[in-house]
């Protein structure tokens, strides 16, 4: 499918399916500041909040996707799939990076929750591994309801991905820009990859019911890990002097709504798991190609990643 209209040069942008390919970015942490979003310290954490769960996270989508591809036989989806991994690598280790290079320097350090989630990761590889061995079908079944709940986060990482190229609050807020380009280029490549895991889940025999089920199951802890892994940082960052109260942090998190700096989170995993859950749903009716080349075009983190190459 060809969106009309949609030109990147002279090559059409396909929205089905546009060339993936990996872009080795690097990011100096040197100069940004703690609260990245100044003076909005609930935005902020409720961001680095994220950027954790993707450390780990982005490693499961790539071994979801590797253990399936062994039933994916069109060679065109194999490809995008090898694209897929490649990008999802990246962003794995920037977002380290920031955890490694900045929390962990002012004070702020991850590793013991990054460590215990890797530690989980290697425990799926292994039984992923022997129940392919010893019973396939049960392999491929777990293999399907993890491809759901992947495709399912990577709608939201695309839709948040496109909101943040698009939403100029961070800016204004004066946001530092390394982290706005990392966050920028991420959403960029996750609108460019955003029917990858769809189209695999669907060449595996994924069908509406476990879509739906997996979705649930996905969106529940997301949202609950997010809102944790705010409520950590906030309660363990040394700059902040006030008791972390709930009231407090919701105040705080509603004026960075109101300003810009995050999306409403609620209604947006509500909005976006409606329009997820049509039954004809698919990736690319949702979101813009060209709209996300064009922020690559001018990242500074991809241009200079693309002059190193
Ligand atoms: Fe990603
Ligand atoms: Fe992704």
């Amino acid at each position: 499918m060809v969106a009309a209209g949609a030109e990147s040069g002279t090559v059409p942008v396909d929205e089905r399916h546009p060339q993936i390919r990996t872009r080795r970015v690097a990011f100096d942490w040197e100069e940004t500041p703690l609260h990245w979003i100044p003076g909005a310290p609930v935005a902020t954490h409720l961001v680095n909040a994220f950027q954790i769960l993707l450390t780990t996270g982005e490693k499961w989508f790539i071994q979801c996707v590797r253990d399936a591809l062994p039933y994916v036989a069109d060679e065109r989806l194999r490809a995008e799939v090898k694209g897929f991994v490649g990008q999802e690598m990246v962003h794995s280790r920037s977002h380290q990076g920031v955890l490694d290079r900045l929390l962990a320097r002012d004070g702020l350090p991850t590793a013991h929750l990054t460590d215990a989630a890797h530690a989980k990761l290697a425990e799926r590889a292994t039984a992923m591994a022997e129940l392919a061995r010893t019973d396939p079908r049960r392999f491929r079944r777990r293999l399907r309801f993890e491809l759901g709940a992947v495709s399912a986060i990577e709608h939201y990482t695309a839709v948040v991905g496109q909101w943040i190229i698009e939403n100029d609050g961070l800016d204004r807020a004066g946001a530092d820009p390394t982290m706005l380009d990392l966050f920028r280029w991420h959403g960029a490549e996750e609108v460019e990859h955003r029917s990858v895991v769809f189209d695999v889940y669907t060449a595996l025999g994924g069908g509406y019911p476990l879509r739906a089920a997996s979705w649930a199951v996905a969106t529940a802890l997301l949202s609950l890990a997010l809102v944790q892994g705010t409520f950590e940082l906030l309660r363990r960052d040394p700059s902040i002097t006030v008791p972390v109260t709930f009231r407090r942090v919701r105040r705080s998190y509603r004026a960075s709504v109101r300003k810009g700096h995050v999306p409403a989170m609620a209604t947006m995993f509500l909005r976006e798991g409606l329009t997820y859950l049509r039954p004809g749903h698919h990736p690319s009716k949702v979101c813009s190609t060209e709209i996300a080349l064009e922020y690559l075009r001018r990242s500074p983190a991809a241009r200079a990643a693309a002059g190193a190459a």
